[in-house]
């Protein structure tokens, strides 16, 4: 399919001023790449626990999602399948450890795998070599959280024997998930006392069994939001699609929540960091906590 956005440049509109921190991982992309998208890409990495990268797409009205009973679902008819965003979402999964989804986002797409090569698979042996370069893992490793562990293990995404996959789930969840053989290339990892896994739990999950530096979320927005609401979230790419899906009942719009509480105890404020352009879709980078 040719998406929206099909071979444009990520044009650089404006970039915040930063100073290199003593632990990087990215800079200037390999030639292959920097064609499309000029400048650098990197992230400043902590020491006390993976950094979280979050990418998300989002309509203009706010819509990230489409309810669970549409026919078709998901950031792609968010975006109208633009290849920009496609190509962003690619570098990102570049720079990651691990890819970070809920079990609702694993849900609705049934053979997408959490990899550059998905994304872009005439540029794998690119995104190969600037991984080598990097020092990182040949595939960045998939993690699903679930609290039920309803995963179909069987999914097209999760069985790539060269694609490790976590499942970080309860003790429920692990029950159901054990009572089928599992994959080579899969692991169920129990880190939660109770009947979800707290953002934290989920971190400390990823930074013990994976050692990761960068964990790229992408979502869903159950997934983000609870991440985000725990403080964890230390960058976010946002791509803002042209589209207005104006669902008039107003569901599934970003914000509409009872938030009153929320915004009194300080929201959640973060710096604009970066603005690029494809066409007309728009590539916010943001950096929290600082
Ligand atoms: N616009 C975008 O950029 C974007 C990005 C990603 C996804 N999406 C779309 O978002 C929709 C799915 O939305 P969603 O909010 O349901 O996705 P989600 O956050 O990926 O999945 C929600 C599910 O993940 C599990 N989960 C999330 N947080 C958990 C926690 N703290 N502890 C334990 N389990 C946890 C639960 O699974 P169990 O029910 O198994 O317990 C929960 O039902 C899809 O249509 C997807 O395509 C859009």
């Amino acid at each position: 399919m040719v998406g929206r956005s099909e071979g444009f440049l990520l044009e650089p509109l404006w970039e915040a001023a930063a100073e290199p921190g003593p632990s990087r991982r990215g800079g200037r992309l390999p030639d292959a790449l920097a064609a499309r998208f000029a400048g650098e890409l990197a992230f400043e990495l902590r020491a006390d626990r993976p950094m979280v990268v979050a990418n998300f797409v989002s309509s203009i009205d706010g819509v990230v999602a489409l309810g669970p009973d549409e026919k078709s679902t998901g950031g792609g008819e968010i975006s109208g399948f633009s290849e920009a965003d496609r190509f962003m979402m690619a570098l990102l999964r570049c720079l990651a450890d691990v890819v970070i989804v809920g079990a609702g986002t694993v849900r609705v797409g049934r053979n997408h795998e959490w990899t550059a090569r998905n994304l872009r698979p005439d540029l794998a042996p690119v995104f190969a070599e600037w991984r080598r370069e990097l020092g990182l893992a040949p595939q960045p490793t998939t993690v699903v959280v679930t609290a039920s562990g309803d995963v179909d293990l069987r999914h097209g995404g999760l069985s790539a024997p060269d694609v490790p996959v976590f499942v970080v789930t309860t003790h429920a969840g692990a029950r159901r998930l054990n009572s089928v053989k599992l994959p080579a290339n899969l692991e169920v990892v129990v880190n939660s006392n109770g009947d979800d896994v707290k953002p934290g739990e989920l971190l400390d999950a990823v930074g013990m069994n994976t050692r990761a530096r960068v964990a790229l979320c992408e979502g869903g927005p159950h997934l983000l939001g609870a991440l985000m609401g725990a403080r964890l979230v230390d960058e976010l790419f946002l791509t803002v699609a042209p589209q207005v899906v104006g669902r008039p009942d107003g569901a599934g719009r970003l914000g509409l929540v009872e938030g009153s509480n929320l915004i009194a105890a300080g929201g959640s404020w973060a710096r604009l960091a970066a603005i690029r352009r494809a066409g007309d879709d728009l590539f916010l980078r943001y950096r929290f906590g600082e």
